[in-house]
């Protein structure tokens, strides 16, 4: 989704404006653009398309420019074409602004400010803050900027040049983050961290309703009613590898590959052997608060949510308390029912998600205690929790999300364990879970060496132009989630079902061209699941199965096995969501897909 950098300093700003912007290109964009200010001149340059094409209309011209701002657009309002890219300017040409978000109100705004003779070019809503900003400028970029976002309603993260005063950006956000970077007499604003961690680490983010002047020698926060905020500076511990790709080809099969350290890290210092429960003191909940839960509400998007789902069956059945679990959409709309005793988890990779971030409020609204479950810290979903757990999977890049859910998956099991043992789970059950926990890295690692033999199998499935996924149980989320992750970046159309749900209405779509990938491991309902494939069987459907190690009968009943080392189901779908991962990917790559950043598709959707 769309992306912001802004710099000011003593260097040329226009190195540093592109990289960052390159950093951003994995959340998903399709026009770029820039803003400078050099010799008492406004430049900018902007296009549709990849920043590469940015990169070709800025060759040849230079620019010592040392301030200037910087977007990468995903299209919510008007075509992606040159016109709609940002910077948008004002009608002078003096005032460019740079916006993530969506403003509500824009048209009545836009039918103000006509009348008030502005002329429009675009076709977007973010033009609107430019003549916004130019109608109450009057020699301070800042308060102009301050008065224009009190009459707008809707979502921004926004960074503002004025020509008349080079000295200055202006950043203002309400719903789309933004951070600021504090280098050495030069200072950095951006919507995600990864653009400028290759030039500060110190940083503090801004909060909703507030506005920052930037200046090279730091900033001040202030609220946009103008009460002065007082906002230290944070280190983080990121570190510029971890958004690099170490020599993998693309950094979805980086990010496969490091699940096995991701999901350690997942557990690391939060499993207590002697008591055969988990620590999680983020949780911010004392024995009491805990013990008192009597239903949990879990919310999330897109893959998130199919941890949640995964989070749904392990806390039901082992710490038998109510779940359920609600797409963000949904449920910030819904009116929901929250009592006392109820918990709501919002569950998300970036923290920033638009929906997930709103239902949260609306629960936090209702009463109900907040908890985040999040992958990037400081996140605005982090922040705005009463609680939470980190799942410090590091920086993920690939738009397809791959090690945050599973170790989204480690945490919602770490929180089963420490629920049910404060319930009815004995210290001997609560040993027996934590230790398959403690395993599933080097199953993981094992199961990675599968690598190949699953590309091969990929070669032979991926000129198919439909898929399924069946799963039972704790493996119907991950059905869900294989299909997603095949459908987000081959393209294929591939659909998730619980496995006896096909006779229902799938079962019509088999053929001889209808590859079904069958989670069909060892466990309570495998006797019913290979029921299921001889249904697929009979309909001359190719099956692939994901298979217990040993499981030689079924073999001879499908096209195709997988195998997976034996778990006990609490941690299978840690397991059996890997190779699902692999398929997809290389599926994708041999059908020449754009794997880390497929078409229409953001990293952080943080519009509604
Ligand atoms: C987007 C991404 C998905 C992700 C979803 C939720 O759709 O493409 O990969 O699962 O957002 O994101 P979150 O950051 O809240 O987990």
């Amino acid at each position: 989704m769309c992306g912001i950098v802004g710099y000011i300093g003593k260097q040329e700003a226009v190195p540093i404006l592109i990289e960052g912007l390159k950093r951003l290109e994995y959340r998903g964009y399709d026009s770029a653009g820039i803003a400078i200010l050099e010799n008492g001149c406004l430049h900018f340059e902007k296009t549709a398309g990849k920043i590469a094409v940015l990169e070709e209309q800025l060759k040849g011209k230079i620019f010592r420019a040392t301030t200037g701002i910087a977007h990468t657009r995903w299209a919510t309002h008007g075509v992606p074409n040159d016109l709609n890219a940002h910077p948008h300017l004002d009608c002078t040409g003096k005032i460019a602004v740079v916006h993530n978000g969506i403003i509500e109100n824009f048209r009545g705004l836009k039918g103000f400010l006509e009348k008030r003779g502005h002329i429009f070019k675009s076709d977007t809503d973010t033009e609107i803050i430019c003549h916004l900003v130019e109608e109450y400028y009057d020699g301070n970029i800042v308060e102009a900027v301050r008065t224009a976002m009190s009459q707008v309603t809707g979502t921004y993260g926004i960074a503002v040049l004025s020509l008349d005063e080079p000295g200055v950006v202006v950043a203002a956000r309400h719903g789309s983050p933004l951070v600021i970077g504090q280098g050495d007499g030069e200072t950095f604003v951006a919507s995600d961290l990864s653009a400028i961690l290759g030039h500060t680490k110190r940083v503090a983010y801004l909060e909703d309703m507030e506005l920052a002047k930037i200046t090279t020698d730091g900033f001040e926060i202030s609220t946009i009613e103008n009460v002065p905020v007082t906002r230290e500076l944070q280190e983080i511990s990121w570190t510029l590898d971890m958004i690099e790709k170490g020599g993998y080809q693309h950094f979805m099969i980086k990010e496969i590959f490091e699940q096995p350290v991701t999901i350690r890290n997942a557990l690391r210092g939060r499993l207590n052997f002697n008591e055969g429960t988990s620590r999680l003191n983020g949780l911010n909940l004392q024995f009491d608060e805990l013990r008192h839960i009597n239903r949990i509400i879990i919310t999330a998007c897109g893959t998130s949510w199919h941890a949640g789902l995964i989070g749904e069956y392990l806390i039901e059945e082992y710490a038998r308390i109510p779940v359920e679990v609600e797409y963000a959409s949904e449920f910030r709309y819904r009116s929901p029912i929250i009592n006392d005793g109820t918990v709501v988890f919002a569950v998300s990779q970036s923290g920033e998600t638009a929906d997930t971030l709103a239902a949260l409020r609306e629960a936090k609204r209702k009463g109900a205690t907040v908890l985040g479950i999040c992958n990037v810290v400081g996140s605005t979903i982090a922040r705005d929790s009463d609680g939470g757990v980190y799942i410090h999977a590091g920086p993920e890049i690939g738009v397809a999300s791959t090690k945050a859910f599973t170790s989204q998956i480690a945490v919602l099991s770490l929180i089963t364990i420490l629920l049910a043992r404060m319930r009815n789970m004995s210290t001997d059950e609560g040993v027996r879970l934590l230790e398959a926990l403690n395993n599933v890295p080097e199953q993981a690692e094992a199961l990675l060496e599968k690598d190949k033999e699953i590309k091969e199998l990929a070669a032979k499935y991926s000129s198919a132009e439909n898929f399924l996924y069946l799963g039972r149980g704790l493996n119907f989320p991950v059905a869900l989630e294989g299909a997603l992750k095949l459908k987000e970046i081959s393209y294929i159309h591939a659909e998730g079902y619980p496995a006896a749900e096909m006779k229902h209405g799938p079962i019509a779509l088999i053929d001889d061209r209808m590859p079904v990938v069958v989670i069909a491991v060892k466990d309570a309902v495998y006797d019913k699941v290979i029921s299921n494939i001889e249904e697929i069987r009979a309909r001359r459907g190719r099956v692939i199965a994901i298979a217990t190690e040993g499981d030689i009968r079924i073999r001879y009943l499908v096209d195709d096995v997988i195998y997976v080392p034996h778990t006990i189901p609490f941690v299978s779908p840690l397991i059996n969501i890997i190779p699902l991962q692999l398929l997809a990917y290389h599926m994708a790559v041999m059908r020449g897909c754009p794997v880390d950043q497929p078409r229409n598709l953001a990293k952080s959707v943080t519009v509604e």
